[in-house]
């Protein structure tokens, strides 16, 4: 499956002497003894998740999938990033699949949720509404507006059957309403937070309607549980690539830059940005996660990766084959000068434009890891999916942090409800406007 190749990182430490300190990061997850343990849950969840809801999943996902157009999935951060991550790196960008997913409940933009509910309008459609919590705004908010469409569109009755709700088993609005309503219900497991949930009902449900086989993406993170918990730096690469990012820090790298020549990746990148971001900035630490797409951001991002300021290092996603290839044909009259791309594959000249950014970054004083990806499949993204959650927890632990708590998050919400005049918040509301004048 995934391989991690290091050759052009520039790290002349020996990194066995991480062994002792990455054991003891290991046996923390493992033995639920380390910050956080309340949440460790995915660590085994590829193994020991519950088959029966699985199964409902399933027959649930297939009833979308004969009568709807569009899936609305409403939900924000880990309630939905993973799950359009997946869709989009498997099916594409421009995926003719259907249902169509439609991602919404991530945002307050009134320009993008009146655009949304035009767009559905006429369509056949069906809600699988996310929150764990039950209770974040934008989604909550969102949901209110789809709960009405949907209820004035098909009936009360007929609304509340095309509506799913991925919640809390017992506690949140959400699962009050949903109780009140009679939707069809998934669980988010007590010991599973947002951002690690893609492998629960979060993802399975989106993806599975999608037209993914989460049968194999389940087999992939399977796969991962039990190659990752090796804990030998040798033998894991997972480990090997949270520790070459802490030396990496230690040096003054505070960026990392997760890098994919293929834009269907775009919104994996995303998924990456929350995971890491979220659990590894706080306690004024942590590598700020950052991302591009090669080479259309070479023409953007490029003059400042070769030649600014020297704080960033690259962990190249490298997909070995391509889904789709085409062939470049000659062109007697050549006029574009292009011939000597001619006679391959399309494929063959993204893989030099790789090679030769890899090489031009190193001489420039950035870091590369390489990890590379037989190909895109379900296994794959499930094996994919898996190493990215236990390389960032193994990252937070090594940080001395707490990789699976946000505490930052509720600021910018407390001055939003003192500002909306929300009940509880009545007190703050007059200080903040001053600081707004
Ligand atoms: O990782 C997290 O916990 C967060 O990003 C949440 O996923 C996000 O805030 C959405 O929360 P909820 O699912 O409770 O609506």
């Amino acid at each position: 499956m995934m391989k991690l190749d290091t050759k052009h990182a520039f790290l002349k430490e020996d990194i066995s002497s991480y062994q002792d300190i990455v054991t003891k990061c290991h046996e923390d997850l493992h033995n639920k003894t380390g910050k956080g343990n309340d949440y460790v849950g995915w660590v085994e969840w590829p193994n020991n998740y519950d088959k029966e809801e699985y199964a409902r999943l399933k027959s649930v996902a297939a009833d979308i999938r004969g009568k709807c157009d569009v899936l609305m999935v409403c939900g924000i951060g880990g309630s939905y990033l993973g799950a359009r991550a997946a869709v989009e790196m498997i099916n594409g960008m421009y995926s003719k699949e259907k249902p169509e997913i439609i991602f919404f409940g991530n945002t307050f933009s009134s320009t993008y949720i009146a655009q949304v509910l035009e767009y559905i309008k006429d369509k056949e459609v069906a809600v699988n509404v996310i929150s764990k919590s039950g209770t974040t705004t934008e989604t909550a908010l969102a949901f209110r507006l789809l709960k009405q469409f949907m209820e004035d569109k098909y009936g009360k009755e007929e609304a509340a059957k095309r509506i799913v709700a991925t919640t809390d088993k017992a506690r949140g609005t959400l699962k009050t309403i949903a109780d009140k309503e009679g939707y069809e219900t998934f669980v988010i497991p007590d010991d599973v937070g947002g951002r690690y949930s893609v492998l629960t009902a979060v993802g399975l449900l989106p993806i599975a309607v999608s037209g993914s086989d989460i049968q194999k993406l389940m087999d992939g993170a399977a796969k991962a549980r039990e190659a990752l918990a090796v804990c030998d730096l040798e033998k894991n690469d997972c480990y090997r690539y949270a520790a070459l990012r802490n030396i990496l820090y230690r040096k003054g790298k505070a960026i990392e830059i997760m890098v994919s020549y293929e834009p269907a990746f775009t919104m994996m990148n995303e998924w990456y940005k929350q995971l890491f971001g979220e659990s590894e900035g706080k306690d004024n630490k942590g590598i700020y996660p950052s991302s591009a797409i090669f080479s259309t951001d070479l023409h953007s991002m490029g003059q400042f990766i070769q030649e600014g300021s020297r704080i960033l290092f690259e962990t190249v996603v490298d997909i070995k084959k391509p889904q789709q290839d085409l062939y470049i044909e000659a062109d007697p009259a050549n006029f574009d000068g292009l011939n000597f791309l001619s006679q391959q594959n399309m494929s063959v000249v993204n893989q030099k434009a790789m090679q030769g950014t890899i090489l031009a970054h190193t001489q420039g004083g950035v870091p590369n890891m390489v990890l590379e990806l037989p190909e895109v499949n379900e296994e794959e993204l499930g094996y994919l999916i898996y190493f990215f959650e236990k390389a960032c927890a193994l990252s937070g632990y090594l940080l001395a942090v707490n990789p699976f708590n946000q505490p930052g998050v509720e600021s910018y919400k407390k001055n939003m409800f003192a500002l909306l005049g929300k009940p509880g918040y009545e007190d703050q509301k007059e200080a903040l406007e001053a600081q707004l004048r």
